[in-house]
C-alpha cells in the first residue's frame, strides 16, 4: 500500500494553496460580511484550471485524477469555503453530470464551457419538500413533442444567481415514482425562468444560494440528459461523487481552523507562557490533528475508489459524514483556542466554524449518508 502523492499531486495542491493564499484571502472577511459572490476569484479558478479539473482535455477539462481534485478542494477551503463550494458543485455534479452521462452534442454545447470556466453551472435537485426525499419532486415537466414544459420551484440551489447552465431534475411521470424522473439542461434567461431572492446564509456567505422558479419554461428534447427515467439514478450516481467535494470541502475547513490554532497557541502567552505549553490546548491540538489525517485518510480512499472505478457510493459517504463531523468539532475547538478573538471576524476561525455546518447538510445530510452507508453495510 502506498501513501504518497505523485509529484502532480503535489504541484496541484501547491499552486491550490499558493493562488487561495495570494487571490482568496484578501478580501475573504469582506465578502462573508457582505454576502459577496467571488467572481473575479472564480473568473482565475477557471483560467488555473480549478473548474474542470476531471473533464477530459478534449471538452477543455484538466484531465486529472479525483486525488488532485480533493486536494485542490482541500486548499482552498483552508481559507475560502465560499469559493470552494462553486469550484465543487461546478466540478463534481455539473462537469462530471454531463461527462459521464450526458450526449455528444451536450458535452461539445455545455461541458466544453463549463470546463474551462467560460460558464458556471448549478445543480437544481432540492425542493421545498424534497431536500433528503430526493424522489418527491413536485417540479414537473410535461413532455409537449419536441419539448418538455418545465413548471415548479427549487430551493437552495448553490451558483443559483450567478450560473449559467443549470442541470434541473424533475418528475416526468409521477406514476412511475422514481423512475418517473428526468434531467435536463436549462439555459439562464430562457423565457419563464425566474431567479428568486438570494438567502441569508449562516455560513458560506460569499456563496450565491437562490430559489429558483420555472414557469412553463420550454425545454429542448435534446437537453435531457440520458434515456427517458434516467433522472433520479442520475442524481445519486452524481451525488456519489459530489460527496467527495464536500467531504474534501469539510477537511479544508478542519485543517484551516487547525493550523490558525495551532499557530495562535505559540504566540499568545498566557501564565506566563505560550498557550501551547499548556497541556489543556496541547492536547486539544493534539486531538484536532488525529481527527484530521483521519478524515484526510477517508477523503482520499474515496477520491481513489472513484479514480480506480471502484463503487464508491459507501466511501463517498463515509468520508463525508465523518470529514463533516470532524470539521464541525475542530472549529468549535479553533475557536475556543482563540478565547475572546476567536469570537470576532478578523481571526478567521468564527467564519470556519459557520461555514462547516452546510458540510454536514448539503449534497445529503449527515442522516442520509447513514442511510447511504447502513444500505450499503446489509446489500453486501
Ligand atoms: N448511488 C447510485 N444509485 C443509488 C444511490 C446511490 N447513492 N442511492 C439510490 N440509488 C438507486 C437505487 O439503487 C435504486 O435503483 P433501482 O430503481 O434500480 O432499484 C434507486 O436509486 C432508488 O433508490 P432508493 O429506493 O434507495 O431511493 P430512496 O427514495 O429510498 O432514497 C436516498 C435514497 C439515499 C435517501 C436519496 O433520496 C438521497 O440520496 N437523498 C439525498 C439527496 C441529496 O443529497 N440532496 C442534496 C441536494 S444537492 C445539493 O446540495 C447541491 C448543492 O447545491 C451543494
Amino acid at each position: 500500500m502506498d501513501f504518497s502523492l505523485t509529484e502532480e499531486h503535489i504541484m496541484i495542491r501547491d499552486a491550490a494553496r499558493d493562488f487561495t493564499k495570494h487571490e482568496l484571502l484578501p478580501g475573504v472577511i469582506e465578502r462573508d460580511t457582505n454576502q459577496e459572490f467571488p467572481a473575479a476569484q472564480v473568473k482565475m479558478m477557471g483560467e488555473m484550471g480549478f473548474m474542470g479539473m476531471m473533464v477530459d482535455p478534449k471538452y477543455g477539462g484538466g484531465g486529472m485524477d479525483t486525488i488532485s481534485y480533493a486536494l485542490a478542494m482541500e486548499e482552498i477551503s483552508k481559507i475560502d469555503a465560499s469559493a470552494s463550494v462553486v469550484m465543487s458543485v461546478n466540478n463534481s455534479l455539473v462537469c462530471y453530470g454531463l461527462q459521464a452521462f450526458g450526449s455528444e452534442d451536450q458535452k461539445q454545447k455545455y461541458l466544453t464551457k463549463l470546463a474551462t470556466g467560460e460558464k458556471l453551472g448549478a445543480f437544481c435537485l432540492s425542493e421545498p419538500e424534497a431536500g433528503s426525499d430526493a424522489t418527491s419532486q413536485r417540479t414537473t415537466a410535461i413532455d409537449k413533442g419536441d419539448h418538455y414544459l418545465l413548471n415548479g420551484t427549487k430551493n437552495w440551489i448553490t451558483n443559483g444567481g450567478s450560473a449559467d447552465y443549470h442541470l434541473v431534475i424533475a418528475q416526468t411521470d409521477r406514476e412511475k415514482k422514481h423512475h418517473g424522473i428526468n434531467a435536463f439542461i436549462v439555459e439562464k434567461g430562457w423565457d419563464g425562468f425566474e431567479i428568486g431572492p438570494k438567502e441569508d446564509k449562516l455560513g458560506i456567505r460569499g456563496s450565491d444560494t437562490h430559489s429558483l422558479i420555472f414557469n412553463d419554461v420550454k425545454v429542448p428534447k435534446e437537453n435531457r440528459i440520458g434515456e427517458d427515467g434516467f433522472g433520479f439514478k442520475f442524481a445519486m450516481k452524481t451525488l456519489n461523487g459530489g460527496r467527495i467535494g464536500i467531504a474534501s470541502q469539510a477537511l479544508g475547513i478542519a485543517s484551516g481552523a487547525y493550523e490558525l490554532a495551532r499557530d495562535y497557541s505559540k504566540v499568545r502567552k498566557a501564565f506566563g507562557t505560550e498557550i501551547c505549553n499548556h497541556q489543556a490546548i496541547a492536547f486539544k491540538l493534539a486531538d484536532m490533528h488525529t481527527h484530521i489525517e483521519a478524515a484526510r485518510h477517508l477523503v482520499l480512499k474515496a477520491a481513489w475508489d472513484k479514480d480506480q472505478g471502484n463503487s464508491y457510493d459507501m466511501s463517498s459517504a463515509i468520508a463525508k459524514v465523518y470529514a463533516s463531523q470532524v470539521a464541525m468539532d475542530v472549529t468549535i475547538e479553533a475557536v475556543q483556542i482563540h478565547g475572546g478573538n476567536g469570537y470576532v471576524k478578523e481571526y478567521h476561525v468564527e467564519r470556519l466554524m459557520r461555514d462547516a455546518k452546510i458540510t454536514q447538510i448539503y449534497e445529503g445530510t449527515s442522516e442520509i449518508q447513514k442511510i447511504v452507508i447502513s444500505r450499503g453495510l446489509l446489500r453486501d
